[in-house]
């Protein structure tokens, strides 16, 4: 089974702890966002478990294998994006990724055929013979991501992979490294959004000034934390205008319900604790007023709500 696993890793520059004792164990074929806003310490974790920076001190593994002491092996199994290189515009993806092929050491004869596996992998073909330079970023960013998967690696490592993205460009990466992991591969992707992580990842790995937050499922991770008493905005809109008596006599008092206003004749909003469950019965219950629900929705996601108020915790 593929893994990548830290352990007390630390990296300082002078007195300054990028990363702290990091401890995290990654495995199987799955795919787990790294997420942390900007300066969380993402891109330095990467670069160590790729032997581009040592670390201060601790270890990081691959498969079991020390990275700083065994750098080939423990890469051998592994594709990796981290700080992409323009390639050069007057090539092709297929002279850019023969050349690129032969770097990585994929034997001559297997060289064409992997090739055109990966541009397939990354939906470029029709760009096969295209010169580089005519691409938008987000087209170039496939072909990054294809680089990174010449050598079929079982775990892939991507930093922060749609950023600069315009929005269709961030859809189209993302599309290709949900794909990535239906090949048995253990892919780990740092971001610093929620929605790609959530959209993308089957687990979490949280991450804010150099510390690990947590590293759970996604569901784990939102459902642990509006249990703790995280609370949840709700804008219900209505049929008709509700008057303030109803608001205040029949809304409020729910169980769970820690505010409800109007922020319009006929939506309101509504703060409340508690998890789905407690969602669900707070929509039911409005239901049987029947002040002429029409719409139910989160304000914001509860991942969001989980990573912010995480990171503030730790600020
Ligand atoms: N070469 C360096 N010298 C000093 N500080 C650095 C260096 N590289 C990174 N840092 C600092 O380490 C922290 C983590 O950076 P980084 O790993 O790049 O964060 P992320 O990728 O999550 O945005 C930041 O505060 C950054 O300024
Ligand atoms: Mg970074």
């Amino acid at each position: 089974m593929p893994s990548i696993e830290a352990r007390d890793l630390t990296k300082r520059y002078g007195s300054f702890a990028a990363l702290s004792n990091l401890n995290l164990k990654i495995e199987g074929a799955k795919c787990v966002g790294f997420l942390g806003p900007n300066g969380a310490g993402k891109t330095t974790t990467l670069k160590i478990f790729t032997d581009l920076i040592r670390a201060s001190s601790g270890q990081a593994l691959i498969n079991g294998v020390d990275v700083h002491k065994e750098k080939k092996k423990a890469l051998d199994p592994c594709g990796v994006l981290i700080e992409t290189p323009e390639i050069y515009p007057a090539l092709t993806p297929r002279e850019a990724l023969s050349m690129i092929s032969e770097i990585r050491g994929v034997p001559r004869q297997e060289r064409a055929k992997r090739v055109e596996a990966v541009v397939a992998e990354v939906k470029m073909e029709e760009w096969m013979d295209k010169k580089v330079g005519k691409f938008s970023k987000g087209m170039k960013q496939r072909i990054n991501v294809a680089t990174a998967l010449l050598t079929d690696p079982d775990i892939v490592l991507l930093d922060e992979p749609t950023t600069g993205l315009d929005p269709r460009g961030q859809a189209e990466v993302r599309d290709i490294v949900k794909s990535l992991k239906q090949k048995n591969r253990l892919v780990f992707m740092s971001s610093h959004l929620l929605n790609e992580v959530s959209e993308v990842c089957d687990e979490v790995a949280m991450i804010d000034h150099g510390k690990l937050l947590v590293y759970d499922t996604l569901t784990s991770v939102t459902e642990k934390f509006t249990q703790d008493g995280g609370e949840v905005e709700v804008h219900v809109d209505l049929l008709k205008d509700i008057d303030d008596k109803t608001l205040s006599s029949q809304v409020s008092p729910i169980a769970g319900v820690v505010s409800a206003e109007k922020v319009a004749a006929r939506t309101l909003r509504i703060r409340m604790t508690g998890g789905l469950d407690d969602q669900s019965r707070l929509l039911s219950e409005l239901v049987t007023l029947k002040i002429g629900v029409v719409s139910f929705r989160p304000s914001t996601s509860r991942l969001e709500d989980t990573y912010l108020k995480m990171i503030k915790d730790t600020l």
